[in-house]
Formats: C-alpha cells, structure tokens, sequence
C-alpha cells in the first residue's frame, strides 16, 4: 500500500488481512513515522482536530517516559474526546494522570502483589485445567469461543469473588464496551453509544451489590481486598470502585484472549518454532510467551494528549495536540528487533511494548496476564499436543484491539496418550 493510501481512520482498513495493514506500518515508519490523520466521524461525537499516529519504538518509549508532558487524562485515551463524566467512569486508571493517578494506582496494585494474586494464580491453573476438559473429548472446537473467550474471563471472575452464573452477562457487556460498534456484538435496534452505556451500567450494577456484600462479609477475594484496603487513610469511593472492575474485565480479558488466539495461531503456522516449544517447553515458554505477546500486539494503540510544546524527533507539537502510539507498530520496529516479521519464540533480547512502554501506566495485570498465557499453553500442549487450525482465523474489525472472531481448531479427541 502506498503512503497516499493509509488512511488509519477508515474503518476498512483494519477490515484488510494482518499482512496488508503490517505492510501499512511499515511504510509509516520508513516514510512518515509521524503522520497526520484527520479523526473518524462517530455520531454524535463532534469530528475532533485529528491526531498523529506514532509508529517508530523511539517515539513512543519518549512519549511514554514523559507523562507529565504526554498525559492521559485530558479527553481520554481514546482516539475521540469523551465527555468527562464519561471518561471518568470507563477509564478510572488507565485515563488519570498523577496525582489522582498514583493514588488510585497505589491503592489497586496493593492486591496486585505477587503474594496476593499467589492464590489467584493457584486457581489460574485450575481453571486452565478445567477449560480444556471441557473440550478434550470432542476432537474440534473453536479456539475462542470455547478456550481463549472463557479462560481469562473465569480467572478475572474468581479472582474478583464473582458468581459464575454472571459469566455471560459480564461476557456480553465487556465485548460491547471493546466492539468498535462492531455490528456482530451491539444488539439489534440499539444505537452503538446506547449500547455503550448501558454496558457500563450493568457492570458496575453488578459490582456495586457485591461491594456491599463484601464489605458487611470480607473474603480472601480480590474484591474484599479492594474494598478495605486503605492507603494513607483513604479507601476507594463506590464508583472508582465501579469503574476499576470496567477496566479489569475490559483490559485483562480481551487482550489476554486475542494473545492466546494469535499464539496458538502463529505456532501452528510455523511448526519450526512449535517444536522448539515443545522440545523444551519449561525453558522455551518464558521467551516464547514475551514474542506471542510482542506479534500479537492485542492492544494496538493508546493516545497521549500534550499538555505543552513540544518538540519530538523533530517535530513540533502544539499543546492539546493528540498522538496516538501504535504499540503494534513499535512491535515491529525494524531499528529495533532484528527479522522483526518472524515469530521467533527464542527472540532475546525482546524489549516489546506490548504491555506499554515504560511509565506509569505499565499494565498492571502484565504478570497474571504472562501466567495464564504459559499456563494455558503448557495444558493444551501437554494433553493435546497435536492440536492444529482446522480453518483460517477471522478478523476482528476493531482498530483498538487485534482481535480474533473465530479459530477452528482440532485434535485427537481425548488427547494422545
Ligand atoms: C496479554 C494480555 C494483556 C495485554 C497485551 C495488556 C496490555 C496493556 C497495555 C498496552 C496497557 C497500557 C495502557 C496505556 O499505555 O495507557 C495496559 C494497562 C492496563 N492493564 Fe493490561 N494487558 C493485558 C492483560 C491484563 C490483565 C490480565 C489485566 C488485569 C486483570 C490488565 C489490567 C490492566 C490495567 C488495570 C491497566 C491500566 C494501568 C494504568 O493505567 O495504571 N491487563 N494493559
């Protein structure tokens, strides 16, 4: 694709197969890594002032390095402007900068330690376990509907101390939030905002009632912990509360399924790197789980908004200007990693952004998010190792996450034993 036909704002191009939109970006950064684009028309949002689309590691490692210039919480961290009220309620974390930031961050990454999340990650192997007997009689499944869809959702679920029977609602209403409008999950005659909305009140409906429950009868859940953990005094109020759970079962459920889907893809692909996996699975997964995270790139980019002038690479920025950092792009930054195409599943070293660039919004599930992957490979290729696509994986057209709709799988049913 020549350069006078990128257009990052049409939605058709993220229709276009991963080897054409990887092609696009790369003659982004060879030829315009830092290039203008006007912004999409979403009814009934006002067409914003457009953006620039950051493609090359360099520029986004600065822009992540430099928070109090490259902030989040002006607008969102959305390509449109939300209102406030919105922003507020959808982005808690990751669209606040310091010092409501670091407070809110403070307070939720106490009950991310490694020493909390050690029960949790007991029940992540358990569930990973769970998740493939329920498939292993049956010889062909889709890989997302019935493995990378429930599996990282059942671990958010139980480690948030959330009944399984909430598993469709918080399922349906977390896909709406993250579809881009896409037809296939907005329900028939509602409009993509309503859609939207209404996601987000069921959810934190949800929630609200089992704080309640929580904070009358604490357990040792995730949830309980985030209602009585105090920092300096201060607790989280109901609705940071609310809106914390939003991100949680947004960001730490399809980003971790599209890794899982990409990765089973990529090392059915290249049976090469399969059976280096394979033949020494305890030692290979740590770097093969890091390059299935850098290829896959589930989520694509993130916005910063200046909060003054700037000049970056040579460029002058206006305050108020926006940048979007496409991660995905970085990923494959030829300045930066050696064959950068290639699934490489011993790449070393992989300094990827795949869970952000360096700064203080570093995912904060990155280290659950690297369990479940290993875990859920070391079950599917220790009891079904001959598992392979059956069909090609389809598409999501979503320009935030590189998602997987669907992903034909088979094996021999029962496992080889
Ligand atoms: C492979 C899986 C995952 C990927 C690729 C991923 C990716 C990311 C990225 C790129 C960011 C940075 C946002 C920014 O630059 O503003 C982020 C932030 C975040 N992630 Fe993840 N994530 C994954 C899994 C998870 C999981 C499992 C959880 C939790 C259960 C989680 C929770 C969060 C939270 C809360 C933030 C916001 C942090 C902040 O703004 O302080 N993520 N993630």
């Amino acid at each position: 694709m020549k350069l006078e036909d990128i257009d990052l704002s049409d939605i058709e191009f993220w229709a276009k197969p991963w080897a054409e939109r990887d092609a696009a970006f790369a003659t982004l950064r060879r030829e315009n890594p830092i290039a203008y684009f006007p912004e999409p028309i979403v009814e009934p949002f006002p067409e914003g002032p457009g953006y620039y689309a950051i493609t090359k590691m360099h520029d986004v490692l600065e822009i992540s390095r430099h928070p109090e210039i490259f902030c989040s919480g002006q607008g969102a961290v959305s390509i449109l402007d939300m209102p406030a009220e919105m922003n507020e309620f959808y982005g808690s974390l990751i669209s606040m900068d310091d010092p409501r930031h670091a407070r809110l961050r403070k307070i939720v990454s106490g009950t991310f330690t490694p020493r909390m999340l050690a029960n949790v990650l007991e029940d992540v192997e358990k569930t990973a376990k769970k998740v493939v007997d329920g498939i292993i009689e049956k010889g062909e499944v889709d890989f997302v509907t019935d493995i990378s869809m429930p599996f990282p959702l059942l671990v958010i679920l139980d480690m948030m101390g959330i009944p399984h029977s909430e598993f469709d609602t918080v399922l349906s209403q977390s896909n709406i939030i993250l579809s881009g409008g896409d037809p296939d999950f907005i329900p028939e005659g509602v409009d993509p905002i309503s859609a939207f909305l209404e996601a987000g009140a069921t959810l934190a409906g949800l929630l609200t009632e089992l704080a309640v429950l929580r904070r009358e009868n604490p357990t040792d859940d995730l949830l309980s912990a985030l209602v009585t953990t105090e920092v300096d005094g201060e607790q989280l109020s109901g609705d940071e509360l609310a809106s914390f759970f939003i991100l949680l079962s947004v960001a730490g459920h399809e980003t971790t399924r599209t890794a899982l889907s990409h990765g089973i893809t990529h090392l059915s692909q290249n049976p090469d790197q399969r059976a280096l996996l394979l033949g020494e699975m305890e030692r290979v997964m740590p770097s093969a789980v890091e390059e299935i995270v850098r290829y896959a790139s589930p989520v694509v980019w993130m916005r910063r908004t200046l909060t003054q002038d700037y000049v970056l690479s040579g460029h002058q920025f206006r305050q108020g200007e926006k940048v979007i950092m496409y991660y995905g792009s970085a990923n494959r930054d030829e300045a930066v990693f050696a064959d950068p195409d290639a699934f490489n599943v011993l790449r070393d070293p992989n300094p990827h952004v795949g869970f952000g660039g360096p700064g203080p919004h570093f995912c904060l599930g990155a280290h659950l998010a690297r369990r479940e992957i290993t875990l859920m490979f070391r079950e599917l290729y220790t009891r079904l190792p001959d598992i392979e696509l059956a069909g090609p994986p389809v598409q999501l057209r979503s320009n935030f996450i590189n998602g997987v709709k669907s992903l034909p799988v088979s094996f021999t049913p029962g496992g080889l034993r």
